[in-house]
C-alpha cells in the first residue's frame, strides 16, 4: 500500500517528494484495444502519470443506467495505467468541459427546468449522487492506499469560469469522501485572482490550466495556493479546431520550450492531451460566444501522440525536456507506417425517406406546437420535422435552429438553415408536404449555453401566422446501421453520383488491428460506419478531410456506410495514407 499526500512545499509519495509528470487520456475517445499502446508510449515519453476525466453522459445516457462496456471500462483503463507502473489522476466532473458534448451533463439532467446545474440546488446535487454513487467505487478501490494507482481526485473542472457556489464544491467534496476517496482533492482554474478565488475552497489544492508564460501563472497560482507543490493541471500544448476554421497546431520547439520553463520551476504538470483521440460517434461538443462553433471529429490536438498513436516531433521535443528533470527509461516507439491506399465502390443505395419507417417511429402522434429533440428524450443525433404547408405559402421561420436543419418540400431539397449562420427563415416554392431534417451538431460545453434543448425552436410560422400541427420523429441513425436491416437496393454502379440523404454501402476486405483513414473529400456532409462502429461526422468545411478508423474495428471483411446528406459527384470512397486535418493558420 502507498500513500500520496501533499506536502509543505512537494507532493509526497510514501513520504518523498514527487513530482507529477502526467498527461492526459481520454479513454472514451480512444478505443479501448488501443488504450495498453497510449499508455505505454505516454510512459516512453517520460511520464509517469496518466490523468483522464469521466464523462457522465456517455456512461449514463439514460438517467439510472451506468455503462461500463468496452470504450467505458474505466476499471480497465486504470488497470492497464497500474500494469505499467503508472499513477492514475480523475476527473469525474461532474462537468468536465473537454470540447464534449454539453461538457458531460447528460441531456436528460435538463428536461425539468426546476434543475439548477452546476450549482447546490437539490435536483441536480441527487442526479450527481446516483452518478458518484455508481462511479466512485471503480476509483476508490483502485487509490493508492488500496494498493491501486490513484493519487488524486478533481473536484468539478474551472469552477471559477461558471460561477461561485461554495456550497456546491462543499457538497461535491463531502460526496467524494463519502464515496470513499481518500486521496487529496484538487481544483483547477485558469490563473486569475478572480477564478481562482470563485472556483476553489481553502482546504482544496488548488491547481491552474495554461499552456504559456508559466513564470507568471504560477505567481498568481501561488497567492492562492500558499503551500505545496505547484501545478499547471492542464499544460495546453495543443488545440481543438471547429468546422469551417483551420486545424490549429503548436510547433514542437515552442511547445517544449515552454514545459522546459514551466519544469524548471519545480512545478509539477499534467499534458493536455498527451494524446487527443476522437470525438466519435456524435460526442463532440461546440462553442457559443455569439456564434454557434461545432467543434470536429478529430480530438488530434496536436498533441505529443497524434490521434493515431504516432509518435510526433512534439513527442521526441517533449521527450528531451522531461529526461533533463526525470530518468527516461525504454526505447523510442517505432514511428508509424504509413496506411494501406485502396478504393472501395459504393455501389448500393436506400435513400433515407424510403427508410424512415426503420429510422424512426413513424406512428408517432403529432403534436401541437413545436417540440424540442429533448422533449421527446432525444439528445443527440438526427430528428425529422414535418408538417403541412398552406396553400400559397411563401416564408417558413424559426425562433432559433439548433443546429442545422435541410429543408424539403414535397421532398425535393429547398435549402438549409444554419444556427452558425443565424439562420432563421426560409423561402419556399409551392407544395405540400414540409420536411425539415435537423442534426444537433453537439452541445455546447463551456459557459452559460450548456444544457439548452436542441431542434427547432418555436415559434414556427408561415409568413407570419403559427405553424402548430408538427409530426417530429427522432432517428436512430446508428441502430439503423447497426442493425443491418437496411434494404439496400439500388445498384449505383451505372451511374456514379448520388443525391442525399441517403445510405450508401460498400464492402471491402482488410487486416484486422491495421489503422485506416478514409477520405471524406467530396461527399459533402454526413456520417460514416464501418462495421456498425461510429467513426464520426464529416464536413466538406473542412478543416479535416479525412476520419480515422482504429484498426480494431475491421475485420477481414467489413460494411462502410456513409450518410450523405446532400450529394456526392462520385460513390468511391477513398482510403488514403495519412491523415489530413487540414490546413493550418500559417
Ligand atoms: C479548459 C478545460 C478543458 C478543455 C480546455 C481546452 O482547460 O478545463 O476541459 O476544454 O480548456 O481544450
Amino acid at each position: 500500500m502507498g500513500a500520496f499526500e501533499i506536502g509543505d512545499e512537494d507532493f509526497l509519495l510514501n513520504g518523498e517528494p514527487f513530482r507529477v509528470l502526467a498527461g492526459a487520456i481520454h479513454y472514451f475517445r480512444v478505443h479501448p484495444d488501443h488504450w495498453a499502446d497510449r499508455i505505454h508510449k505516454a510512459r516512453l515519453m517520460g511520464l509517469n502519470t496518466i490523468e483522464t476525466y469521466v464523462a457522465w453522459n456517455a456512461h449514463s445516457p439514460a438517467r439510472g443506467g451506468f455503462d461500463t462496456v468496452g470504450q467505458l471500462d474505466l476499471a480497465r483503463f486504470l488497470d492497464l495505467i497500474a500494469a505499467e507502473g503508472m499513477y492514475a489522476i480523475v476527473r469525474p466532473g461532474p462537468f468536465i468541459c473537454a470540447e464534449w458534448d454539453n461538457g458531460g451533463l447528460p441531456g436528460w439532467l435538463f428536461t425539468d427546468p426546476a434543475v439548477g446545474v452546476r450549482r447546490n440546488e437539490p435536483l441536480y446535487m441527487a442526479a450527481v449522487a446516483e452518478y458518484f454513487e455508481q462511479l466512485l467505487p471503480i476509483v476508490a478501490s483502485r487509490q493508492i492506499d488500496r494498493g491501486g494507482p490513484v493519487i488524486l481526485v478533481q473536484i468539478e473542472n474551472e469552477y471559477g469560469a461558471y460561477g461561485d457556489d461554495k456550497d456546491y464544491l462543499r457538497a461535491l467534496v463531502e460526496l467524494n469522501r463519502a464515496g470513499g476517496i481518500t486521496v487529496p482533492l484538487t481544483t483547477i482554474d485558469q490563473p486569475t485572482d478572480q477564478m481562482l478565488s470563485d472556483g476553489s475552497l481553502p482546504d482544496l489544492h488548488k491547481t491552474g490550466s495554461f499552456g504559456s508564460r508559466a513564470t507568471e501563472r504560477l505567481a498568481v497560482l501561488r497567492r492562492h495556493q500558499s503551500t505545496g507543490p505547484l501545478m499547471c493541471a492542464e499544460f495546453w500544448n495543443g488545440w481543438f479546431d471547429h468546422w469551417g476554421a483551420h486545424h490549429h497546431t503548436t510547433s514542437a520547439e515552442d511547445s517544449a520550450r515552454e514545459l522546459d520553463d514551466l519544469l524548471a520551476t519545480g512545478a509539477s504538470v499534467s499534458l493536455y492531451m498527451f494524446t487527443g483521440g476522437t470525438n466519435f460517434g456524435f460526442t463532440n461538443g461546440a462553442n457559443d460566444k455569439g456564434v454557434f462553433q461545432p467543434t470536429v471529429t478529430s480530438y488530434d490536438y496536436d498533441a505529443p501522440l497524434s490521434e493515431s498513436g504516432e509518435v510526433t516531433a512534439k513527442y521526441l521535443a517533449f521527450r528531451e525536456v522531461l529526461a533533463k528533470y526525470a530518468a527516461v527509461t525504454g526505447s523510442l516507439p517505432a514511428p508509424a507506417v504509413p496506411a494501406p491506399a485502396f478504393e472501395v465502390a459504393l455501389d448500393e443505395f436506400v435513400s433515407l425517406w424510403d427508410e424512415l419507417p426503420a429510422l424512426a417511429d413513424i406512428s408517432a402522434a403529432p403534436t401541437t406546437g413545436l417540440p424540442s429533440m429533448d422533449a421527446l428524450g432525444q439528445y443527440t443525433g438526427f430528428a425529422l420535422y414535418r408538417s403541412r404547408l398552406t396553400p400559397g405559402a411563401r416564408v417558413l421561420s424559426f425562433g432559433e435552429v439548433r443546429d442545422r436543419a435541410q429543408v424539403f418540400v414535397d421532398g425535393n431539397p429547398v435549402g438549409v438553415l444554419q444556427r452558425d449562420h443565424h439562420d432563421r427563415s426560409i423561402g419556399l416554392p409551392p407544395g405540400e408536404r414540409l420536411d425539415l431534417l435537423v442534426e444537433d451538431q453537439g452541445r455546447v460545453n463551456y459557459g452559460p449555453r450548456i444544457g439548452e434543448d436542441k431542434g427547432l425552436i418555436g415559434p414556427a410560422t408561415l409568413d407570419g401566422v403559427t405553424l402548430a400541427d408538427w409530426q417530429v420523429l427522432p432517428l436512430d441513425v446508428d441502430g439503423f446501421v447497426a442493425s443491418g436491416s437496411a434494404r439496400f437496393a439500388l445498384d449505383l454502379a451505372g451511374s456514379g453520383s448520388l443525391s442525399g440523404p441517403a445510405f450508401v454501402r460498400g464492402r471491402f476486405t482488410a487486416e484486422p488491428g491495421v489503422d485506416l483513414f478514409l477520405s471524406t473529400a467530396g461527399w459533402g456532409k454526413g456520417q460514416a460506419w464501418i462495421n456498425g462502429f461510429n467513426l464520426g461526422r464529416f464536413w466538406d468545411r473542412g478543416p479535416q478531410t479525412t476520419l480515422y478508423v482504429p484498426g480494431p474495428v475491421l475485420r477481414a471483411d467489413n460494411e462502410l456506410v456513409i450518410l450523405c446528406l446532400h450529394g456526392t459527384e462520385s460513390t468511391l470512397a477513398r482510403f488514403v495514407p495519412r491523415p489530413d486535418l487540414g490546413h493550418t493558420d500559417f
